[in-house]
């Protein structure tokens, strides 16, 4: 694995692969790593859970990072995303963190960069690592992936999280079902559409959406109070849950809109989990790019390697 931009670059094989390998991080004090490695985490759109996981799992990994912020860096000036880029990699940069709102940057900075590039996110693209830890939290709570049904729910079209959680679920055998206002629909994706007050009857995992407002144009504000309602998981949506079924969202949460603010921390919920679970799976993905190139080594080694895959 050179880069890390795409979950379908990866087989069900290599999906376990890091799913496993997620579950076996742990913060033991030792630096896996032969040499002193650097991180450049360059976030161009705001970020909270994803750019600190990743600060706090490189740091664990013994990794020093390079700080850089968009709103003070040379970006200001007028630098490209490649030449900011390539500046990061001449000063010794070992590997680059980007998101960005543009679909395809990582990418594209993959095919130009010679240093390693990890998604955090690219436009409504994909979110690779959102999609490991989402994998990971579902691992931890079925310990298989095959026949289980998962709804994935809101605002479809603008959702990089939609897509990356999709094709990861049915790679792995899971039935995914999409579940969203007719406008949100993405035909791109050839899932099966489900309403909500199906899905919570029928469904093992409900993984709700972020409505992206951001994204959205002028005419697609919505009405936040019946959002809820009509689309949304209401405690009386939840009510209706299979009882060993999991509540998920990748947050930030817009608490009243996507869910009822009760519910996200409800004994079915596993939203926080989600969050605890990033450090390790973004520990696993920085850790498996190195190890690939023959650079890690030490208890890492000796914890990880041997059975991974079963
Ligand atoms: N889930 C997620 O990507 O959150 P942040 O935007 O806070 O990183």
């Amino acid at each position: 694995m050179d880069h890390f931009v795409s979950i379908k670059d990866l087989t069900d094989y290599e999906l376990m692969h890091l799913i496993k390998l997620s579950d076996k991080m742990d913060n033991n004090g030792d630096a896996p790593f032969k040499e002193q490695l650097f991180a450049g985490n360059l976030f161009f759109e705001p970020s909270t859970r994803t750019k600190m996981s990743f600060l706090v799992a490189e740091r664990k990994l013994g990794i020093e990072v390079l700080d850089f912020h968009n709103e003070t860096s040379s970006t200001k000036k007028g630098e490209s995303v490649y030449d900011t880029a390539k500046t990061f990699e001449s000063i010794g940069a070992s590997f680059l963190v980007i998101r960005h709102p543009v679909n395809n940057m990582a990418q594209q900075l993959a095919e130009q960069i010679n240093i390693p590039i990890i998604n955090a996110g690219d436009g409504t693209g994909e979110h690779p690592t959102q999609c490991l830890l989402d994998l990971y939290t579902i691992y931890q709570e079925f310990q298989e992936f095959q026949g289980l049904n998962i709804a994935i729910a809101g605002d479809i079209k603008h959702s990089r999280v939609a897509r990356s959680n999709a094709y990861a679920l049915q790679t792995l055998g899971a039935n995914v079902f999409l579940s969203c206002k007719k406008e949100w629909q993405d035909k791109s994706l050839d899932f099966t559409y489900m309403e909500l007050d199906q899905a919570v009857k029928t469904c093992d995992v409900i993984m709700l959406l972020r409505v992206q407002e951001e994204r959205h144009k002028q005419h697609d504000r919505l009405n936040k109070t019946s959002y809820l309602s009509q689309y949304g998981l209401t405690k009386e949506r939840a009510n209706n849950m299979l009882n060993h079924a999991i509540i998920m969202h990748p947050a930030p949460v817009n608490r009243g809109v996507e869910i009822d603010s009760e519910l996200v921390e409800c004994k079915q919920s596993r939203i926080f989990k989600q969050m605890e679970n990033g450090v390790k799976a973004r520990m696993a993905v920085i850790y498996h790019l190195f190890q690939s190139r023959g650079i890690s080594y030490g208890n890492y080694n000796q914890k990880c390697q041997p059975s991974i895959v079963q």
